[in-house]
């Protein structure tokens, strides 16, 4: 008896807490960077707190979902599961393009995945396909807002409408999008592409089995009549996880779609209210206010009367501001309306007083880098200025730079923003006031010297903020130049790493390719020169070369054909490891963190892919929490047998004409800068 009690107080306390532990229950005002939300396709989480399903391109699709499963099946009841009840609440807000209607719709959604391998958009709203539409086996419920009439057998829905579906896109019910006013059966009109918040409730009650949906003018008590209201039984249709999210796509018209805050629970519980005052609202879309035919007569007279008084300034400036006047008109397109890394050209010629040559304070391998100092903040920029071929696919190129720009690390030298002015687009980052470690380790000024101590620290940087690009953010960004000269050492002698996915622009063809886009010679992994292909482990290998550097204080190669991974790698076998290390450090280094980083140099800069460490377990060894590997095979290291043919030194950054210049190959090919 003494022990049966608390045995069964045990299970009676305990075990329906397990079972219920299930229940999810959330709330997001806004979406943080760390918000637990899976994303995929076009979406964004904006700085500010916008989750973006899509923005105003054309037959996009965006996936938006709650980054855990949550349990659709009561076990309690398990001799006749039947699914949970959820109650969800979210404001969204649909921008539409300039076009008379936008497109194409969003969708609250019930999948078993997030990911919608297949899915179209426009009309499939990113959730189904014209494979799998209307198959049981989809196991989808989901809640369209739609803004386009319906097609095939929902020609007749409306536009602007609300509509159940399971499975495919035949609604089970669809209604204008309206809501019954103080429970009377009059219904007042909501417009959903209006630029305007837009709040809804969806209900299942799982004993019942009804689906409400219930929308309203973002702010408002919740209508107390529900638009639809549903018998239906999910039991069939869900899972039991499932995962809950949103949708959108647009097609040939487009609209920016917005979830600006998002509650749910399970199992009978009211989502929690939302407080609209918390909410984020989107940038401003310009886009809009040019519907108004005020505004474009207003946005018009002001650029005539510019253009009149430029004239009056002169041919020069005339012409430079009729293509500002025309970029806000025409060219400045959603992305550049939805970027919130944009700057203004102005702020930058004054911040580099003019792009002055004094003010130059690198020669990039994309460009000049100049320093400003923003006048306002007082704050000082590295602007770097690349010059392009062609304002062609600017939107592919704005967008990859707004990936750059969410990139953020202590050891990377983070995009702040970018801007482009005529042929030239302007990167904006931050200021890194000690210079490259290039200079830091070849040419130091008034006889410094890159103590041991700071080298470590620094290695242990660079490994921080390739880990970094590799495996931690939200895609794997490859470095593709890593090398001393693109690491920059900031105030407290930390390394920060610059010019990353730089040339991941070049690959969309719109940087002129004059100078090392694939990587620098006596850096670039030996199975490149084959496959073209960087890949992390190339990056790793950069690495490896790198951190031979730090040790000897030798550049990657001479003028010759000495390679200094060779040459370490010789004198190790030969135990003269002692006569690779820098002269310079004297004796003054830890022997320990010495041999770690020379072995790890050289496996990191192994001939063969497979030898090489990732950056995590990089990051591991030099930590101390794993023990190097012993390594007794190094492959085969004879550089000088690889052949480079003149395409692929083309491929490797060198002109056609510099290769002229150097017909015989490597030998004869500039020492590694
Ligand atoms: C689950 O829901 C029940 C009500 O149905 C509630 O009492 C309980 O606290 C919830 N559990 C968790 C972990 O949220
Ligand atoms: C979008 O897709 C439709 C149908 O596949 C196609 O007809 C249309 O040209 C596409 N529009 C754009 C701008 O890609
Ligand atoms: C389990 O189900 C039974 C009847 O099906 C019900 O009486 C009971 O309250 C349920 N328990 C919980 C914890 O939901
Ligand atoms: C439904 O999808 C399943 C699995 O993808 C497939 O095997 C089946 O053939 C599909 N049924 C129809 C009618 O297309
Ligand atoms: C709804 O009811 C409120 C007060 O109950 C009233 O102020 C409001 O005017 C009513 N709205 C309409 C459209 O009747
Ligand atoms: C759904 O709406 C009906 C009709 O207004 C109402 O009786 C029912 O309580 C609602 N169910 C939920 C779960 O809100
Ligand atoms: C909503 O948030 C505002 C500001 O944070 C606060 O003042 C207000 O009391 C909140 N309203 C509710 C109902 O919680």
């Amino acid at each position: 008896m003494g022990i049966s009690l608390p045995c069964f107080l045990f299970f009676f306390f305990f075990l329906p807490v397990f079972t219920q532990s299930k229940n999810t229950s959330f709330i997001f005002e806004g979406f943080d960077e760390g918000a637990e939300i899976l994303t995929e396709g076009a979406v964004i989480m904006k700085p500010g707190g916008i989750l973006r399903l899509t923005d105003r391109s054309n037959n996009i699709t965006g996936h938006a979902f709650y980054a855990q499963p949550v349990q659709m099946f009561d076990k309690n009841s398990s001799s006749s599961p039947s699914a949970s009840s959820f109650s969800t609440s979210f404001v969204f807000e649909i921008i539409r393009s300039r076009s008379v209607s936008g497109g194409h719709g969003l969708a609250f959604v019930l999948a078993p995945s997030a990911k919608f391998p297949g899915a179209e958009p426009g009309h499939y709203l990113g959730i189904f396909s014209s494979k799998n539409d209307g198959n049981a086996s989809n196991h989808i419920f989901f809640v369209e807002f739609d803004t386009v009439n319906g097609f095939n057998e929902n020609a007749n829905a409306q536009g602007n409408h609300v509509a159940i579906g399971i499975n495919g896109m035949v609604s089970l019910v669809s209604e204008p999008a309206s809501y019954y006013v103080n429970n009377t059966n009059h219904k007042e009109e909501v417009l959903l592409e209006s630029s305007q918040p837009v709040q809804a409730w969806i209900e299942y009650d799982g004993v019942k089995k009804i689906v409400n949906v219930t929308i309203s003018p973002g702010g408002m008590e919740k209508p107390v009549k529900p638009l639809i209201s549903l018998r239906t039984d999910l039991t069939d249709v869900v899972k039991e996880t499932m995962f809950v999210g949103f949708s959108a796509s647009t097609g040939e018209d487009s609209s920016s779609h917005y979830i600006l805050g998002w509650s749910f629970s399970l199992n009978g519980l009211v989502a929690p209210p939302l407080n609209f005052s918390n909410l984020p609202r989107p940038p401003k879309e310009k886009h809009s206010m040019a519907d108004d035919p005020k505004t474009v007569a207003l946005i018009s007279a002001l650029c005539i009367v510019t253009a009149l008084l430029l004239a009056i300034v002169g041919y020069f400036l005339l012409f430079r501001r009729r293509g500002n006047c025309r970029n806000s008109e025409s060219t400045l397109e959603d992305w550049e309306i939805n970027s919130p890394h944009r700057w203004r050209y102005k702020d930058l010629y004054a911040a580099t007083k003019g792009f002055k040559e004094s003010e130059v304070i690198g020669i990039g391998g994309f460009g000049a880098v100049y320093i400003g100092v923003l006048p306002t903040e007082r704050r000082e920029v590295a602007v770097k200025k690349i010059t392009r071929n062609s304002l062609q696919g600017m939107r592919e190129f704005a967008a990859e730079i707004e990936t750059l720009g969410r990139l953020r690390h202590k050891n990377l030298v983070n995009l702040l923003g970018w801007c482009k002015q005529n042929n030239d687009l302007l990167l904006v980052y931050e200021y890194i006031p000690n210079g490259s470690l290039d200079s830091l380790l070849f040419n130091p000024k008034n006889g410094f010297l890159l103590k041991w101590e700071q080298r470590f620290n620094i290695i242990k940087g660079i490994a921080a903020g390739l880990l970094y690009l590799h495996e931690e953010w939200e895609q794997v960004v490859i470095h593709r130049d890593v090398k001393p000269s693109n690491v920059l050492i900031d105030g407290e002698m930390n390394a920060r790493l610059g010019d990353f996915g730089l040339a991941r622009l070049y690959d969309h063809g719109r940087i002129s390719h004059t100078t090392n886009v694939v990587g620098t010679i006596g850096y670039i992994a030996p199975e490149m020169t084959r496959t073209g292909k960087p890949t992390t482990s190339s990056d790793v290998y950069a690495y490896g070369v790198l951190l031979l550097e730090m040790v000897t204080g030798r550049r990657p190669t001479d003028a010759g054909n000495w390679m200094l991974v060779d040459w370490v790698r010789d004198c190790q076998q030969l135990g003269k490891t002692l006569d690779v290390i820098d002269p310079l450090l004297g004796t003054n280094y830890m022997v320990k963190e010495m041999e770690l980083v020379l072995t790890l140099g050289l496996i990191c800069s192994h001939q063969v892919p497979d030898f090489r460490p990732t950056m995590r377990q990089v990051m591991r060894y030099l930590s101390g929490d794993d023990v190097l590997p012993f390594v007794d095979d190094w492959g085969s290291a004879d550089h000088s047998q690889l052949v480079y043919e003149p395409d692929t030194m083309f491929m490797l950054g060198f002109s056609r004409d510099t290769f002229k210049s150097y017909p015989q190959q490597w030998n004869s090919l500039p020492a590694g800068r």
